[in-house]
């Protein structure tokens, strides 16, 4: 027996953040039987802080724990769990706290001028090097901090980007091996980053949260603040002479960080108070080689293999004054580099030697990019450089493989794409001038994403900038988080983009079942359908969206008129995602045990019969005959006929050759409603199509991430020429949500997998089938293999959970825990 995913307030072992109180997670591996009790023993130092006791009630998907919380502590904990047949296992692990509300001694600074990149420095004597050191810091834009000349850390791009008008979050960190006695140096190196850098659509705004830069440290041993930002700092010079998000950076090594003068005491104007982190640290994850390519132009270009989110890092002996520029693009074409789709982002790292040879890598920037290109005064070797990929840190947990290379290969790009757009927020992609946390496309995506990796505390801090943006727009959800606040048109309140504010809680609930982030994130949900409620109270709607500006299909290929905008009415698609929001928020007020529930479960019966009477039959199928409002009526339960609309469904794909043609809204559901409602023939000759518009379509052009258009490249190899076009945008790769679900057939019939349907779907063509989910509740395993006519089913259920089993032509069976072959 063994005791695995030990998480604190979903995070292993965290340091720093935000919580009110520890929220314990686990799961069992290698028992039998039922979890009869669990008990966490908690220390802080030599004290005891709490014994639980055998509890016998205590969720694995979240077990909260009332210890009041202190300030800068370590707390200890170890966890027992004990089976039904008496079998026991314990595992330890920490959890420590930031400053939470004690307030800061330590002062903002800012260096003197406005200017990209500054070195704020303290020297400080150490008497007595005692152990354990921390230090509390927060830098704008973004920061590195360096004790000793030693990085602080193992994260990039801190504090991150979050809604910095309404928080600002600072990070704890473990200095203990890098403090000596004596005298230590401190050095803050700052970068503009999403805070003060460009950002933002058509060339984008600078200064968006503030004109300078600023810091504020507190270091600590044991209990002595040794140092903390005040007048006493010293402003250096910066090797950094330029960097943003967009443009990249220029990193001049000639330039050796010496005095430049004092800092002045400033503190951001219009900012948020300071509060313990909630966005997960950025890491570098895996590395890539570079092969190197001379083009029929003679540029010399680097290509990684993979489109990454992330930077080029090398180690090259240049000589001194060398300047060498790498260039970031997604594609070759026609032999060439290309980046016109990067729009007016520059991507570019550039490094001038100062003759040392040295480790190389940006600092406040990152790339979206398969290739770069070199341009270098003196020759380089290709064995010199790697690409690292970044992303907010959280693990895979789905695999799907198939006997298909091609459907293979789609769902590795799928989850590409979202592991490149999972930086900080969720973006709609990594590379041109926009890499923001559009709502819409977060939405669409976030069910895959919770199917495929481990998101409650990435979605958690992205619902906690949400939330505070829907505080001043009186509940409604902008198109991008954190919203950019200057200029931008019908920048809320736009289905389906809007509805992530319910969407994305509801299915981190379903899919890791932890109560606390229900409850956290509800109040959010809940303003959403209320404005939405008082809007169309306001003019009548009579339950109905009747207005507004409706991204709604996105993308879709439907419509005859030319444009982005799909031929789905958006004013169904909105009142469908009206009702759909009104049904899940009446759903989580039951759960959470609020009075409220019966009002929203009216008020969706409410909305559920208006667009049942305006925009239904007098069959119950759905009047609008495109694909998205069939899958929507089905996937919604807007039809009371899902067979027959089923059916109509199917139809729609045949009329289209046998292809989809839908956009942001219709795409993650089609295949879903297809397989629902008997037609999982249809999705899979739906999966398997390889031209345009198909998924394998870009597998075969060579993708290695999903597209924004269908046909983002043109059968001949060239990029499409619209002016918005990315190779890694993740919305489509939602078909990986439907393999995980429907293909190998698993989904939660409670939530976090507690318990568990499996219901594989076979099909010839594919041959064979397999998921492995890192579930919350455990491991599951679904493979099932033809054989001739035959079919042989492998099935694992983990400890603790259960599953309703459905094979082919069979009645259900229950499954306990254990493993199964069929
Ligand atoms: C983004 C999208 C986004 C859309 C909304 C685009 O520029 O890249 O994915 O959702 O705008 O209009």
């Amino acid at each position: 027996m063994k005791l695995n995913d030990l998480r604190v307030c979903n995070l292993p072992d965290p340091v720093g953040y935000a919580m009110d109180a520890p929220v314990f997670s686990w799961t069992v591996e290698d028992a039998a039987g039922e979890q009869a009790w669990a008990s966490v023993t908690i220390r802080c130092g030599e004290e005891n802080a709490f014994e639980s006791g055998e509890t016998p009630d205590a969720d694995s998907l979240g077990w909260r724990v009332e210890l009041p919380l202190a300030p800068r502590a370590r707390y200890d904990y170890t966890l027992t769990v004990c089976t039904t047949g008496g079998e026991r296992a314990s595992e330890s692990g920490f959890f420590e706290t930031g400053k939470r509300d004690e307030p800061w001694t330590a002062r903002w600074i800012s260096p003197m001028a406005s200017q990209a990149s500054a070195i704020l420095r303290k020297t400080f004597i150490a008497t007595n090097e005692e152990g354990a050191a921390r230090l509390y810091i927060c830098g704008l834009g973004v920061y590195e901090a360096y004790l000793n000349g030693n990085k602080v850390g193992d994260e990039y791009l801190a504090p991150g980007y979050h809604a910095y008008d309404f928080h600002l979050a600072a990070q704890t960190y473990d200095v203990s091996g890098f403090l000596r006695t004596g005298e230590n140096t401190l050095e803050i190196w700052l970068g503009e980053g999403w805070f003060k850098g460009r950002l933002g659509f058509e060339g984008g705004y600078t200064d968006l949260y503030g004109d300078s830069l600023y810091a504020i440290a507190e270091l600590y041993a044991g209990d002595a603040l040794l140092a903390k930002t005040d007048e006493t700092w010293e402003e250096w010079t910066s090797p950094v002479s330029f960097a943003n998000i967009y443009d990249g950076e220029v990193y001049d090594a000639r330039i050796v960080p010496r005095k430049a003068g004092a800092v002045r005491l400033a503190a951001p104007e219009h900012c948020g108070a300071l509060c313990d982190r909630v966005s997960l640290p950025v890491r570098g994850q895996d590395c890539f080689h570079a092969e190197p390519i001379r083009t029929p132009k003679g540029d010399l270009i680097f290509d990684f293999k993979q489109n990454l989110t992330g930077w080029v890092v090398f180690n090259a002996p240049l000589p001194k004054d060398v300047r060498i520029t790498l260039t970031a693009g997604e594609i070759l074409q026609d032999g060439e580099f290309y980046r016109d789709n990067y729009r007016t982002a520059k991507a570019e790292f550039s490094y001038i030697s100062d003759g040392t040879q040295r480790f190389v890598r940006p600092h406040f920037t990152f790339f979206g990019f398969r290739y770069m290109k070199v341009d270098c005064d003196a020759p380089v070797e290709a064995a010199w450089f790697k690409a690292v990929h970044l992303r907010s840190d959280m693990p895979q947990t789905g695999e799907v493989t198939t006997g298909s290379e091609k459907v293979n290969q789609l769902f590795r790009n799928a989850v590409w794409g979202m592991k490149d757009n999972f930086l900080e927020v969720p973006t709609d992609c990594p590379q041109r001038d926009e890499r923001l946390g559009w709502t819409g496309d977060a939405q669409a995506i976030s069910e895959t994403a919770c199917q495929t990796l481990y998101m409650p505390a990435f979605y958690r801090k992205y619902l906690w900038d949400m939330r505070a943006e829907q505080s001043v727009l009186g509940g409604s959800v902008p198109n991008v988080v954190p919203r950019i606040k200057r200029d931008m048109i019908g920048e809320h309140g736009s289905c389906p983009w809007a509805d992530a504010g319910v969407i994305i809680p509801w299915n981190t609930w379903r899919y890791f079942g932890n109560k606390e982030l229900l409850a956290e994130t509800y109040p959010g949900m809940k303003a959403w359908v209320d404005c939405q409620r008082k809007r169309e109270e306001a003019i009548g709607g009579a339950h109905l969206v009747k207005d507004g500006f409706h991204f709604a299909d996105w993308l879709a290929l439907d419509n005859p008129q030319p444009g982005p905008f799909g031929a789905t009415d958006p004013l169904y698609i909105a009142s469908a995602y009206y009702y759909r929001c009104a049904r899940i928020v009446a759903e989580s007020a039951e759960i959470l045990k609020l009075q409220e529930a019966s009002e929203y479960s009216a008020l969706a019966d409410g909305i559920l019969a208006a667009i049942r009477e305006k925009y239904f039959d007098q069959n119950g199928l759905c009047a609008i005959q495109t694909q998205t409002a069939a899958a929507l009526a089905i996937m919604f339960g807007l039809t009371t006929e899902p067979a027959a609309q089923g059916k109509a469904l199917r139809g729609l794909v045949e009329a289209n050759n046998n292809h989809l043609n839908t956009g942001f809204v219709g795409t993650p559901i089609l295949c879903p409603a297809l397989s629902m409602t008997d037609n999982h023939d249809t999705a899979v000759t739906v999966l398997l199509q390889e031209d345009f518009p198909s998924w394998l379509y870009s597998v075969n052009l060579g993708a290695t991430t999903i597209w924004e258009r269908w046909n983002s490249v043109l059968p001949d190899g060239h990029m499409n020429p619209e002016g918005m076009n990315s190779l890694n945008h993740y919305t489509y790769g939602s078909i990986a949500g439907w393999m995980v679900g429907y293909l190998c057939g698993v989904r939660p019939a409670e939530p976090g997998y507690r318990k568990a349907i499996i219901e594989p779907k076979p099909d010839q063509r594919l041959g064979e089938a397999k998921t492995v989910l890192r579930t919350a509740a455990g491991t599951f395993v679904c493979g099932w293999k033809c054989d001739g006519d035959a079919v042989r089913y492998e099935i694992e259920v983990p400890f603790g959970a259960s599953a309703e089993l459905s094979l082919p032509g069979q009645e259900t069976k229950s499954l306990r825990a254990g493993s199964y072959t069929f």
